[in-house]
């Protein structure tokens, strides 16, 4: 079983992303052929700092090792080290369809319909699929808001293997039960979001403790004070229900079972949450601390990457009638 999944280096990782996303990762590390990409190629597609861009690389590069993944167990890599993406970033733009991109409620969000939105944005899922076809993913661990993205990667495998012969593995999304949307906390109807939350409503993986412990606190609630769990109606107190879930382990409906005030379910989240966060960012400022070892661990993945990426390009570009290098 192959699997792969990709998080963008755009402003800092949070609790969604590690709750949604990245400690699955860490899980499938041991069972699984893994693969797992900082994608900076996607992060261009909306404006940008250089700057920051470089060091938000570096950083969530050095976060993934800090939360557990291993280079020994699985091969983690930057997007834009290993070119077969954007050549089969190109193969994908000419098998989806302009009704298909259009259809991206990502897009339609981001994107707004401003006419000065980059093209990019707008052929992202192109991009995207490629990222999964090339390691022949079967299933792709990823948050709830995704889906969409995948099943058009799926649809996209099935169209190309059927105009040109089988080349891809069709992929399957694996997303958790609990903590596949973690949701803002000043706002939590809406999903907790690196481009459109305020710093109020998310816990950013490496916040300090007496930030945690201020931004929970200040999560908004309703004012009935009883603890239940009911994502529809009771958004607020759910969302914490399910962090706490998604920490522990436990189902939010049993933690909610323990509780009679938002008080003490927000004091012992707050601790939760310290003790699940305080190691990675220890490990992390060690990681930062050694450039070298970094990049010698970013070259590893990338040189692990490009034998499996490069394979399944040729087969795409023999299969569509393109001729070889001599
Ligand atoms: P990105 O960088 O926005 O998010 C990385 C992962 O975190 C998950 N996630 C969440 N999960 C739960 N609650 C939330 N509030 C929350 N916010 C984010 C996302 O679902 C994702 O799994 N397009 C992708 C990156 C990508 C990719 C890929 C993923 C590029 N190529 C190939 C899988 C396979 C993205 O923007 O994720």
């Amino acid at each position: 079983m192959r699997v792969l999944s990709g998080i963008q280096p755009t402003g800092q990782a949070h609790i969604g992303n590690y709750f949604g996303a990245i400690k699955s990762w860490v899980a499938q590390q041991e069972l699984q052929d893994s693969y797992f990409t900082v994608v900076d190629l996607h992060a261009i597609t909306i404006e940008h700092d250089p700057k920051e861009l470089y060091l938000g690389t570096l950083e969530l590069f050095a976060t993934l090792l800090a939360a557990g993944l291993d280079q020994d167990k699985c091969t983690i890599f930057v997007q834009s080290h290993v070119a077969a993406h954007a050549n089969l970033a190109w193969l994908m733009e000419c098998t989806v369809s302009m009704g298909e991109l259009n259809r991206m409620t990502q897009f339609k969000d981001k994107g707004r319909g401003s006419e000065s939105v980059r093209a990019g944005l707008f052929t992202y899922p192109a991009l995207m699929a490629a990222d999964v076809l090339l390691y022949q993913a079967d299933k792709v661990p990823v948050g709830d808001d995704q889906k969409q993205h995948l099943e058009l990667t799926r649809d996209l495998a099935m169209r190309f293997n059927r105009l040109y012969g089988e080349v891809f593995t069709v992929p399957e999304p694996s997303i958790p039960t609990i903590g596949a949307r973690i949701m803002d906390l000043s706002n939590p109807t809406k999903k907790m979001s690196k481009s459109s939350s305020s710093p109020a409503g998310i816990i950013y993986l490496l916040e300090p403790a007496d930030q945690i412990k201020k931004k929970i606190s200040k999560a908004v609630t309703d004012t009935d004070n009883c603890v239940e769990y009911d994502p529809q109606n009771r958004s607020g107190i759910s969302n914490l229900l399910e962090i706490f879930g998604v920490a522990t382990g436990k189902d939010p409906r049993s933690i909610a079972q323990s509780y009679s005030s938002y008080g003490a379910l927000k004091n012992d989240l707050t601790e939760v949450l310290v003790t699940n966060l305080a190691p990675i960012r220890d490990r992390l400022n060690n990681l930062l601390d050694d450039k070298a070892e970094l990049a010698r661990l970013m070259r590893m993945g990338a040189e692990k990457a490009e034998i499996t990426a490069n394979e399944t390009l040729r087969r795409a570009q023999d299969a569509v009638g393109f001729v070889p290098r001599s």
